[in-house]
């Protein structure tokens, strides 16, 4: 049975987590004497299959939580703890924590070299991780990793580079590429919002269904509350650094406490894309 610390929470409990635990970060802003608070003791959990949608306007700080858990920032104050522990900050722990927590980024033609081709993109973190299974070369976890993604045929696609394929595959890629370590959380800043609308939600169904055949635990980082809704188990609404509200997605969505996740809803563009979404969702599935 798990014991209780002093804080009342449970001990020994982080195994399997990812957590972010109090976390401030104030960044120092030139030529003006106070700092800038971008995130103000924030705190959640990621577990694995689940997903939590960090939602908000912009500036409100859901990338710089992104970047702080993905140690591209460090935190002024808090940690950030996988398994219980605190994140590593440099070697060999630092580089297992980074096969263990992935990024998909906004940006799919920025996030990928456009001098090399797929197979390499794919090809780089495998071996760096020396991430294949027994039995299997290299080339055939790259086929793996295309195949999980809908991207065929995979010896062509491995061949080709970044221009040579659409925004929405090169999303796909940069997805292969975040799960090639074998990684158990994934960080999606915003991953369809620079795509063509109409293919959207494919993607983010192919993130659900990648997530819920790994076990992942995901973090959803959005403007979009009908996606968040829809593919989240929790939402988070975040203020200019703070977490105004949080519960479970439906809850939030159906019946918003605070004052400003009211001002998102009413803000949404079509009143009606909650239930049209909804619909298109289980269309898709
Ligand atoms: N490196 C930095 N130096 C100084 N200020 C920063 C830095 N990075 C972010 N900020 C500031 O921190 C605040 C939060 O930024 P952040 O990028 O986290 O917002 P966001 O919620 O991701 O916004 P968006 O929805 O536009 O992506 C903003 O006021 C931003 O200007
Ligand atoms: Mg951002």
């Amino acid at each position: 049975m798990a014991t209780l610390n002093e804080q009342g929470t449970k001990a020994n409990s982080g195994e399997g987590t990812l957590e972010f635990r109090n976390v401030v970060k104030e960044y120092r802003v030139r030529g003006a004497h106070k700092k800038l608070r971008a995130v103000n003791d924030v705190s959640f959990t990621l577990e694995p299959g689940k997903t939590i949608a960090l939602v908000g306007e912009s500036g409100s700080g859901k990338s710089t939580i992104a970047k702080t858990i993905l140690q591209l920032e460090r935190p002024t104050s808090g940690d950030v703890l996988i398994d219980g522990k605190s994140v590593p900050r440099r070697g060999r722990a630092l580089k297992r924590y980074r096969k263990d927590v992935q990024m998909v980024f906004q940006d799919p033609f920025a996030s990928l070299n456009p001098f090399h081709s797929i197979g390499h993109h794919l090809e780089r973190p495998i071996r760096l991780h020396k991430a294949v299974g027994a039995d299997q070369t290299v080339d055939e976890r790259i086929a793996e990793l295309l195949t999980r993604v809908n991207l065929e045929p995979v010896e062509e696609i491995a061949g080709r580079r970044p221009h040579e394929l659409s925004g929405g595959q090169r999303q796909r890629v940069a997805i292969a590429r975040a799960l090639a370590p074998g990684s158990r959380f994934l960080i999606a800043d915003e991953p369809v919002s620079m795509l063509d609308v109409s293919i959207r939600l494919g993607v983010l169904n192919l993130l659900a269904r990648l997530q819920r055949e790994e076990n992942l635990g995901v973090l959803y980082i959005t403007h979009d509350l009908a996606t968040a809704r829809h593919f989240s188990d929790e939402i988070m609404v975040m203020y200019r650094g703070d977490v105004v509200e949080r519960g479970p997605s439906d809850e939030v969505i159906l019946n918003p406490q605070h004052d400003y996740t009211k001002r998102l809803l009413a803000a949404a563009p079509d009143p009606d894309r909650l239930g049209q979404m909804r619909d298109e969702v289980r269309r898709a599935l």
